[in-house]
């Protein structure tokens, strides 16, 4: 009964994801506050009117969601998590067609947070729709929990899980925001990476200076600043930061084994990314340095003229947005103190350094034989007729902490997102199939953890 449902309904979910991906809910830009609360109301009616008990919580940042299944006495309860926050379109002139225009163009759906994270989370709430209409018992209490500020660090959600944590307790935490191996390759991931960010400043002279007048007499911010940055990593790809690397879990010899067996193709992926060559951490292959090594990465960088042709200065300034992204068991503050004792100890007297500690999460790591993550591996078999191969992430999932600390239960990451899908870049996209094997997918997940 829930296939014919599925099949029957295939536009109406699409159509559906349109209207949810059309709301420009840009959590990072205070111009959009209306457009996420407005994307909250509606998915808080949207739930009603499937038969969810739905509460709009509002708070400090954007609204979070809750939304219940009639309560069924003695079922687990499987919390699903999501974000309908995204991220910031920009450069809107990448974009072929508008990223608050859903469009679908080869079986696919463009626009922002098409696929992170709206088209994943909603493929939940399609299948929880397919078992409430079609009148099949639902073996599970569902528990929606949905919220607006992922993408900016989850502050308003860790407040309230920690208030309101003990009334959830969830038995599972079901999290569709990570990807798939490759189409072919449904996947369960194990790891997200954590995440340590900061800020740096250098400021020089109080104001412009003219570079030929000046220059050679001063420090230039802007060079003073490369250099700081340049001294925390070597030629080999290692982050120099005395102490980085202490307490980095290494990958077992089964992992490693188990990554070399993934058939990961480097010349497509590089081909993928646009890039020549494919670089990184001496020693470590290209999955290991993606899913289980920590890095340092700038984040953005500027200093002085920007604009056309030439404006000889010293500038007085350089800004940079640093973030490293660590794995188990690196603790993301103690990494901060690191790295800001390291700029501090290389950076020449003749500057001002100013070093602003930024959000941090530490990274998430699981096993393969607890019960939802078997369940799940069930759910994906059924549905994609193989099984699903284990994998970890490289991006992070900073909530994970919080649920693990105040609302319990087993996390089960199902990534739904393809390699391609263009997170964070423009013309993002849901695969359209995907999306449909998504829901079902979701149904068949819920019948499997009931067991
Ligand atoms: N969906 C991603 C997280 C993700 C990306 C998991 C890739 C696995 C693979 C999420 O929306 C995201 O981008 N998170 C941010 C968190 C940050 C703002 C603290 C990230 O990873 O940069
Ligand atoms: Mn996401």
């Amino acid at each position: 009964m829930t296939q014919a449902y599925l099949k029957q309904h295939r536009d109406r979910f699409v159509t559906e994801l349109k209207t949810l991906v059309h709301f420009a809910s840009v959590s990072a830009q205070p111009q959009h506050a209306g457009d996420c609360a407005a994307c909250a109301t509606w998915l808080a009616e949207h739930f009603r009117a499937m038969g969810l008990h739905a509460k709009l919580h509002r708070t400090k940042g954007h609204p979070i969601i809750i939304a219940e299944t009639p309560h069924r006495a003695g079922a687990p309860t499987v919390l699903i998590y999501g974000h309908y926050d995204v991220q910031p379109p920009e450069p809107l002139e990448l974009w072929r067609t508008p990223p608050f225009e859903p469009t679908v163009r080869g079986g696919k759906l463009f626009g922002r947070g098409a696929s992170d994270n709206k088209g994943q989370f909603f493929a939940h709430v399609k299948a929880v729709e397919t078992y409430l209409r079609t009148g099949t018992p639902l073996p599970v209490n569902v528990v929606f929990l949905i919220e607006g500020e992922e993408e900016t660090g989850s502050f308003a959600l860790a407040e309230f899980v920690k208030r309101h944590g003990r009334t959830l307790r969830p038995d599972y935490i079901v999290v569709s925001d990570t990807g798939m191996f490759s189409k072919d390759h449904p996947s369960i991931t194990l790891g997200t990476r954590g995440i340590a960010a900061l800020d740096v400043r250098v400021d020089g002279p109080s104001r412009d200076l003219h570079s030929g007048v000046f220059g050679g007499s001063i420090a230039n911010p802007a060079m003073v600043l490369a250099q700081l940055l340049a001294s925390c990593v070597d030629t080999d790809g290692r982050v120099t930061v005395p102490g980085f690397y202490d307490d980095v879990l290494a990958l077992t010899p089964a992992e490693r084994r188990e990554l070399a067996r993934l058939p990961f193709d480097e010349k497509a992926y590089a081909k993928l990314l646009g890039v020549p060559a494919l670089v990184g951490e001496k020693g470590h292959s290209t999955l290991a340095r993606r899913w289980a090594r920590p890095t340092f990465e700038i984040n953005g960088m500027s200093s002085g003229y920007q604009g056309e042709g030439s404006k000889t200065i010293v500038p007085s300034f350089a800004v940079a947005k640093i973030s490293c992204r660590l794995v188990p068991d690196q603790e993301p503050r103690r990494i901060y103190r690191l790295v800001e004792r390291h700029l501090r100890r290389v950076c020449p007297k003749s500057v001002r350094l100013t070093i602003t500690e930024g959000h941090h999460s530490a990274a998430h790591l699981s096993g393969r034989n607890k019960t939802g993550t078997q369940a799940a591996a069930r759910a994906l078999a059924r549905v994609h007729g193989r099984k699903p191969v284990f994998v970890r992430e490289g991006g992070s999932l900073p909530i994970l902490n919080d649920f693990k600390r105040w609302l319990g239960g087993e996390i089960v990451l199902v990534g739904l997102g393809l390699p391609d899908d263009n997170w964070h870049s423009p013309n993002e996209k849901m695969d359209l199939a995907n999306y449909q094997r998504g829901i079902a997918v979701g149904v068949e997940l819920l019948r499997e953890l009931a067991r």
